[in-house]
């Protein structure tokens, strides 16, 4: 049970049981149950020290509330399980290819889809053939895997979020979108020729979750355009980036969700998406482009890496559920429950006195790690200390996203550091419930006193790339 706020909410519930009601339930009921384990303090201290104080290194039993990621983490629908059973697992031409590239087609508008594993795996693709020496890739923020894959190929990644993305606390409808002004300037400096592609990111999740405006992607589209940019589309997270539009912008009061989002991959030339988001499916992604060059250049790449044309590297039951799970992500009753609990936890926090990124955005909480341990020096890492302490205190997995995410060293092996020091509360699909969620409230209840004490890490291995994911600490002093 979410307890809302409806003023602020589309009249979506006129009509339905819940008008007249502040109380929001879950829209559905539970079928399959998945045991959690309950674990000791104890327990828990073994098994941060063995993962090397990095959450990515536990095992998910080890965990309560699983809140590290909002990908592959979705549970799915009796209608996706169902659809499943019918997977056509031919090689070539498989019936769930042709179910799963109609709905893309419909709802994209794009003439090429290639499937792909995942998200990274079409950023591999499109990216490593665009990428190179010498190229320039322009996003409001690259996601890291789409940074990585993008500085792999000697190509520079530059994120130009508007400014008001990084003033934390301030009311802005669209702080995900991208600094135009900035475009214009980087596209004349760098010359048209040299830029391997604009990326939009909806919703903007390295700058917490926080929705593009259909102006700033109209906007965006036309410099493109006229400068004949390639504008791409990581379209993870656009049914949720569609409702702010919704809730938020004029214009789009009466239109549904997926009309919303098929205006938007109407203005751009390609799209990316990791379907382990939106798609509400556990594993899947896909490359969507007009062009027929850039897209028989890609099949190529595709075929060599990921798999024949017809499947990627899915199988037939996957791309039955992502048929499906495209479908129910764009129901008014199902993102107007997601958006807003996850608004109920930001809110209840911000009410405490956690500070966090202002407004919610869609999928996750970002906490302001800086702020709430102040004491610990960026170059100590005060997200990952939060990160630990969530664990340690109540099992609940996050992930940091701040400057051992994003941290670089110059010459002198001096860490420069990320612009923000945020710890991400990323909430899985229709998984968790009222009631753990409160548990979350009251973990950060307790974690609000005795602040103080709590010590910053330091890094002892890492590799090259991503390194958030496989670095290991060790607690300062
Ligand atoms: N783009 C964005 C905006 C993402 O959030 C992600 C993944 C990807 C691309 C890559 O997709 O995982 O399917 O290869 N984000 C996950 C996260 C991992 O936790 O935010 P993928």
């Amino acid at each position: 049970m979410i307890s809302l706020i409806l003023q602020q909410s589309p009249a979506w519930h006129l009509g339905s049981v819940m008008e007249g009601f502040k109380t929001i339930i879950e829209p559905f009921k539970i079928k399959t149950v998945e045991p959690i384990k309950m674990t000791t303090a104890e327990q828990r201290k073994v098994f941060l020290e063995r993962a090397h104080y990095n959450t990515f290194l536990l095992q998910s039993d080890q965990v309560a509330i699983d809140l590290l990621t909002d990908s592959g983490t979705s549970a799915m629908s009796s209608d996706q399980w169902a659809a499943m059973m019918r997977g056509d697992e031919s090689y070539a031409g498989a019936s769930s290819w042709s179910k799963m590239e109609d709905e893309i087609k419909s709802l994209t508008g794009y003439a090429h889809i290639l499937p792909t594993h995942q998200g990274r795996a079409a950023e591999r693709i499109l990216y490593g053939y665009l990428g190179g020496k010498g190229r320039t890739f322009i996003s409001n923020t690259h996601f890291d895997t789409t940074r990585a894959n993008i500085e792999f190929t000697g190509a520079e990644a530059i994120d130009i979020p508007v400014p008001e993305a990084t003033h934390i606390l301030e009311n802005h409808a669209f702080k995900g979108n991208l600094d135009t002004v900035k475009l214009k300037k980087l596209i004349s400096e760098k010359g048209a020729e040299s830029i391997g592609a604009v990326i939009l990111t909806v919703t903007n999740n390295s700058g917490g979750g926080q929705p593009v405006s259909m102006a700033n992607a109209k906007e965006v589209s036309e410099i493109c355009r006229s400068n004949n940019v390639l504008f791409i589309l990581d379209a993870c997270r656009i049914a949720e980036n569609s409702y702010f539009i919704r809730l938020r912008e004029k214009g789009y009061e009466n239109k549904s969700y997926r009309d919303i989002a098929s205006e938007m991959f109407s203005l751009a030339d390609g799209a990316i998406m990791s379907l382990k988001k939106d798609g509400l499916v556990n594993m899947g992604g896909f490359l969507a482009l007009r062009d027929d060059q850039l897209s028989a250049a890609c099949t190529e790449l595709l075929i060599v890496t990921e798999g024949y044309a017809t499947y990627g590297g899915l199988s037939g039951r996957d791309m039955e559920a992502i048929a499906v799970g495209l479908k129910e992500v764009f129901d008014p009753d199902y993102l107007h429950y997601r958006i807003r609990s996850t608004a109920y936890l930001g809110e209840r926090l911000r009410n405490m006195g956690v500070p966090l990124i202002w407004p919610i955005g869609g999928h996750a909480v970002y906490v302001d790690a800086r702020s709430f341990y102040s004491h610990i020096p960026v170059e100590q890492y005060p997200g990952q200390a939060l990160v630990c302490e969530l664990y340690l205190m109540g099992g609940i997995r996050s992930v940091e996203i701040g400057s051992v995410m994003f941290g670089k060293y110059d010459e002198s092996h001096q860490l420069i550091p990320a612009p923000m020091e945020l710890v991400r509360l990323a909430i899985p699909r229709r998984v968790y419930t009222q009631s753990h969620i409160e548990f979350v409230l009251e973990v950060f209840e307790k974690l609000l006193y005795g602040r103080e004490k709590v010590k910053g890490f330091e890094i002892t291995f890492e590799p090259r790339f991503l390194r958030h994911f496989m670095a290991r600490f060790r607690r300062v002093g």
